[in-house]
């Protein structure tokens, strides 16, 4: 296959000259000023911030972020908790490598860095979970470090404001946005305080006017110059991902009862939702109910709710069945299950790291017992 031309219009020479002034100016006026993890340089809450808003929006992580810091207020002591309180904490967040990794990572700082926060982005990225853009993010807002983001909405606006063709996620067009990227920083005399503003800008523009669906142009500093603006392809930048159909798997979960407590059973560490709690599960009915009966159930499931939840490379459907604990085969069935179990009161659940569906799943329990 050929390369196409990353750039679709002019390289705009003039903007890159201007951007970064014309951005910082833009951010002070219109930009976000009192997110939770702004008016702050503590690394820890900025590290913090930048993990759980990977791949999350700002009003989903506002709650957990409030949760976190008041749980854990440093990084010694997320670093000293349990695993499990990390998940349970981070519970109904998603993407739960984030949650391994941020434990890991404050357990590195304590041991690496005697508690402190490196303040170098390659020392940074050197940290579990801190990838590049990260990396730079934090020494950005917490240092003053010049240094260059490059995340999902950076990428679209980088994409339409310049007119770069292809799917970001392409190592080939990836490349070619951050040397861009590195290209419009403020110049080496910038304040530490402008630094920190331009990063601001950057993720402040693509949150709130160079959104992905209806882009505010009126209200963009950049509109006069934006190439994306200027031929109308506004919904065509960036490119989509090259559509791959993702696979269907399917699944059955079995919520067993014993009066108000349910059976819950931890997950293998690695994969989906490794090391978090959720319902005993078969490839099927009929094996659903072996399980059932080789964990103690009582003859006879209740249908409960479908579910579809979408990852990023397949769809999980799942399939629940309900069963009662028959009290009197109880003890002598032979555990079935291959890792930890626990009997959990409904009204404890939140005290387990358990995956959102599973969460909607014994949801559903509930409100079907009201
Ligand atoms: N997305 C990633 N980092 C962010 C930040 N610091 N503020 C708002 N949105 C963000």
């Amino acid at each position: 296959m050929s390369a196409s031309p990353i750039f679709a219009g002019q390289p705009a020479a003039p903007l890159q000259a201007v951007f970064a002034t014309r951005l910082i100016e833009w951010q002070r006026r219109h930009g976000r000023h009192d997110l939770p993890w702004q008016n702050t340089r503590d690394p820890y809450r900025i590290w913090l911030s930048e993990i759980m808003l990977q791949q999350t929006q700002v009003s989903t992580v506002i709650p957990y972020y409030g949760k976190f810091l008041a749980r854990f207020p440093g990084v010694a002591a997320l670093a000293a908790a349990p695993i499990d309180e990390v998940m349970a904490l981070w519970a109904g967040l998603g993407y739960y490598s984030r949650a391994r990794n941020l434990h890991r990572c404050a357990q590195a700082v304590v041991e690496r860095h005697g508690g402190e926060f490196p303040a170098a982005p390659e020392q940074l990225a050197d940290l579990p979970g801190i990838g590049r853009s990260t990396a730079a993010a934090i020494a950005s807002f917490a240092f003053g470090a010049r240094a260059t983001i490059l995340d999902g909405n950076v990428k679209r606006v980088l994409a339409r404001v310049f007119g770069i063709e292809g799917f970001p996620g392409e190592k080939r067009v990836e490349n070619a946005m951050w040397v861009l990227a590195e290209r419009l920083m403020p110049d080496a005399q910038a304040s530490s305080d402008d630094v920190s503003a331009y990063t601001q800008g950057l993720m402040d523009l693509g949150a709130t006017l160079c959104v992905r669906g209806k882009p505010d142009c009126g209200r963009c500093p950049f509109e006069a110059d934006c190439v994306a603006r200027a031929s109308g392809r506004q919904r065509e930048l960036p490119a989509a991902r090259p559509k791959k159909t993702v696979p269907t798997r399917h699944t059955w979960m079995l919520v067993l009862r014993d009066g108000a407590r349910v059976l819950l059973e931890r997950r293998p560490p690695s994969g989906i939702w490794g090391g978090l709690w959720s319902l005993p599960e078969a490839a099927d009915e009929a094996l659903l109910a072996e399980r059932a009966h080789a964990l103690g159930a009582a003859q006879g499931f209740a249908r409960l709710a479908s579910i579809t939840h979408t990852f990023t490379h397949f769809k999980l459907e799942i399939e629940s069945r309900c069963a009662d604990l028959d009290s009197a085969r109880q003890a002598g069935v032979v555990q079935a299950c291959d890792g930890e179990t626990a009997w959990v009161p409904l009204a404890q659940i939140d005290d387990y790291g358990v995956p959102a569906p599973v969460r909607k799943l014994l949801d559903a329990l509930v409100g079907s017992l009201v």
